[in-house]
């Protein structure tokens, strides 16, 4: 290659390093009550890894784990509990749920992050075990079929990721639609977004996702795919597309 080509070639790949550098660390226009100094990094992740898609259609396997896991600061989670995430998850839902204080929404708190494929099991059996309870008059398949609109079977949860995080009020401990009547819901459906998470079961949204209204279950996928989501009021599985 000539001489002049070369220099222009390694001038165009130093532009396009820097430019895909920029996405991760530069935080969007908004008022952040809260430091975002320890958090920055974290939400603004672009790592292709944190759109991984869960569902019905696409399991994930009963070994899969997150890499690197930690846990939620037990004073920002239900009782005190532990709730583990994916590391940079981990620190965008603290962000989130200290913004959220921040604003005079102190009753938000995380309950459940990642769960394992044994763990999702258990849950999966106990609400089929609910069901059957509840409709003595259906066959297991009716009742597993109800399960499966609010439930994921074992390894088809995206909690098994550690990338989502189900928030709950202290003063109404309870995760059903419920959660949408919380003053912060109004706030976290117009802001989760600058933090990198997306409401992930929306209202309507069955046919596509899979699963019934979650008003309680934020998906992180980091700032800049959160906002795309957001603006274009998409779902994750019209989003991967
Ligand atoms: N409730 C969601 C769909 C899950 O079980 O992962
Ligand atoms: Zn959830």
């Amino acid at each position: 290659m000539h001489k002049k080509s070369v220099r222009i070639a390694v001038a165009a790949l130093a532009l396009t390093a820097l430019l895909s550098s920029c996405g991760r660390g530069k935080l969007p226009q908004y008022d952040y009550e809260i430091d975002m100094k320890d958090y920055k990094s974290a939400v603004t992740v672009t790592d292709k890894a944190y759109l991984i898609l869960v569902n019905k259609q696409n399991p994930c396997g009963e070994d899969y784990a997150p890499e690197n896991i930690s846990a939620v600061p037990s004073e920002l989670t239900l009782y005190g509990k532990e709730v583990k995430l994916e590391a940079n998850a981990a620190l965008a839902a603290e962000a989130l749920i200290l913004e959220l204080h921040a604003r005079g929404y102190t009753d938000i708190v995380a309950t459940s992050g990642y769960r394992d494929y044994a763990y999702q099991q258990i849950l999966f059996n106990t609400y089929l075990g609910n069901e059957m309870a509840k409709h003595p008059g259906w066959t297991q398949d009716q009742c597993e079929a109800e399960v499966l609109s609010y439930s994921a079977r074992p390894g088809e949860s995206e909690h098994q990721t550690g990338l989502c995080v189900d928030l709950i009020s202290i003063n109404h401990p309870s995760l059903d639609e419920s959660f949408a009547q919380n003053a912060a819901y109004e706030w976290l459906t117009e802001n989760a977004h600058f933090f990198g998470f997306i409401l992930r079961y929306p209202e309507d949204g069955e046919a596509v996702t899979g699963y019934s209204y979650e008003p309680w279950h934020y998906r992180f996928v980091g700032v800049k795919a959160a906002t795309e989501i957001y603006e274009k009021d998409v779902t994750l599985e019209e989003y991967s597309k």
